[in-house]
Parts: structure tokens; C-alpha cells; sequence
């Protein structure tokens, strides 16, 4: 999707990623796991797609230095907006940069990141491969990559619950769906990501799965309480099968292979979930 397709839809992913009982789960989980992975803070991150930040303010907030890059200068002006409201040392904490993901690195003058994050970017691309190896280029040896895509094992779900039966069979076998923003997507595997990454030296550490209940089930009237209970209950589903392979979106996290370890030579597993 280009520049002028997201100054069109930024509103409408603004709704759908912040005011959103949805968005506010999404935001919660993805943190969570994050601060699982990262070295303290402030080690330096960069979010690549990183939107109108809604990743990106929670990780300046928690003290680390973040820069935000995206394409498209309309959802950077979000984030701008977004930031205006915080207070100096975390507006301090956030660089934001207009660039193609796939150009990061001449656009951070080849600065390396303790963690590259690339969250709802790669679901709108044709081929993913430039902009993860990008993604890998970036971040330090030893470093932390992260990737939350659409996880093409679940999409006949959504029409089913909908009671679509004819594009419940069709999704079964689609790579492809249109998406909440009305805009195509493309979906992935954990398997095939997890492969993408190895090619660029970044070997799978955990996958996470990302929205299980808050994707299915409308929630009129919920109340914040209630959004906190239901975030408690969606983290825990993230990190457990078989809840997670059921999830809307995989949350997939590696680690550049430190200079100490040749290509190939990865020790690290793919961590097993709790159960
Ligand atoms: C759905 S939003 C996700 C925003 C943010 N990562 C989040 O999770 O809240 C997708 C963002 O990716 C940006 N984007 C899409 N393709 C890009 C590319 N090739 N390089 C940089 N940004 C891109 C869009 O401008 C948009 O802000």
C-alpha cells in the first residue's frame, strides 16, 4: 500500500488501534512480551512502521530511545500529535523519521538497534523479503527483532463467526483476505517468518500468538475494568497452545546471532509455551 492509501485510512486505524478494546488488548500484549525480550532501558529500538506509535510511546514511557519510522508522513503527524500530549522527557525519548522500512538503514546512518520492531507492516506488502531484510540489517549482533504479521493458518475463523460459509472454505487455502482497514492483506506463517529471518542471520527465540477472544467477539459497553480483566486473559492465551496457533496475529521474536556464533550455528531453540 502506498503513502496517500494510509493518509486516507489513518483515522479509521487511529479508531481501530487506540479507542479500540482491541487495539488497547493488542498494545498491552505486544508490550508485554516485548519487555520479556529487551535489554533495560535505554537501550536504543527502532519501530519500523512504527504508525502513529502506539507501540512506540508505551517503550519511551518505559524509558528506552525510540525511533519511529514510517513511509507515510500523515501517520507520522499522528504520532507527532499522539507524542504532544506527553510529558518532555518521554516527547525527548522518540525521533521520528520519514523513510521506506527498506531504506532504514541509509535513513538511521547506518545505526544499529538493540531491537528492531515491525508491527502490522508486512501483512500490507506484496513480498515481504526486502523489508525483513531490512529489519535484520539494523539491529545489532545480539539484538532483538520483532515481527507481529497476520497468521494465514486462521483466517476462514472470521467468515465462519460471520457466518460467510462459502469464504470460510475459500480461507482455509488464501494467503490473502481484506483486511479491517478495507484493504487487502497478506498472510504468513510462523514457519515461513521464522525461515525468513534465519536467511538474515536472526534465529526464532518465541512466537507468540496475538488476539484470540477480542478479535471474534464484538464488545459493546465494555467497561475499563473489564479491559484489564480481558488483556490478562488474551496475554495468558498468547502465550499457550493450542490458544496462541488459533490467534488472529503471531507476535514472532528473534535474536541477531552475536558475532560469536557463525550462520548456522544458532543454540538458542524456539522457546517451548507454557501450558
Ligand atoms: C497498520 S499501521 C501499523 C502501525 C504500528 N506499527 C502499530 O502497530 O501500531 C502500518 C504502518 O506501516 C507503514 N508502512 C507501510 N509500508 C511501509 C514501508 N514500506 N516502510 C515504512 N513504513 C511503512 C504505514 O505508513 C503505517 O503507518
Amino acid at each position: 500500500m502506498d503513502i496517500d492509501h494510509w493518509s486516507s485510512v489513518a483515522d479509521d486505524f487511529i479508531e481501530a488501534a487506540s479507542a479500540s478494546v482491541k487495539g488497547q488488548v493488542r498494545t498491552h500484549v505486544l508490550h508485554q512480551h516485548l519487555m520479556d525480550h529487551l535489554p533495560g532501558p535505554p537501550a536504543a529500538i527502532l519501530d519500523v512502521g512504527g504508525g502513529a506509535g502506539h507501540q512506540a510511546i508505551p517503550l519511551a514511557r518505559a524509558g528506552f530511545d525510540v525511533t519511529l519510522l514510517d513511509s507515510s508522513a500523515t501517520m507520522l503527524g499522528q504520532a507527532e500529535r499522539r507524542l504532544a500530549s506527553e510529558p518532555g522527557d518521554v516527547r525527548n525519548r522518540v525521533r521520528l523519521l520519514q523513510a521506506e522500512g527498506e531504506q532504514a538503514q541509509e535513513a538511521t546512518n547506518g545505526q544499529r538497534f538493540s531491537a528492531v520492531l515491525c508491527h502490522g507492516v508486512l501483512m500490507y506488502l506484496e513480498d515481504p523479503a526486502a523489508l525483513v531484510s531490512s529489519l535484520c540489517e539494523c539491529v545489532s549482533p545480539g539484538g532483538l527483532v520483532s515481527v507481529m504479521a497476520l497468521n494465514a493458518r486462521t483466517l476462514a475463523i472470521l467468515p465462519a463467526l460471520r457466518r460467510r460459509w462459502q469464504d470460510a472454505l475459500v480461507a482455509f487455502d488464501a494467503e490473502t483476505e481484506d483486511g479491517v482497514l478495507g484493504v487487502r492483506t497478506r498472510a504468513d506463517t510462523v514457519e515461513g517468518m521464522s525461515e525468513l529471518l534465519r536467511r538474515h542471520d536472526v534465529q526464532p527465540v518465541a512466537w507468540y500468538g496475538v488476539w484470540l477472544f477480542a478479535d471474534w467477539m464484538p464488545l459493546p459497553g465494555v467497561t475499563a475494568d473489564e479491559v484489564t480483566q480481558l488483556a490478562a486473559v488474551e496475554l495468558e492465551a498468547s502465550r499457550r497452545d493450542p490458544y496462541r496457533q488459533l490467534s488472529r496475529v503471531f507476535h514472532l521474536v528473534g535474536r541477531r546471532v552475536s558475532s560469536g556464533h557463525p550462520p548456522g550455528s544458532h543454540p538458542r531453540p524456539v522457546r517451548s509455551p507454557r501450558r
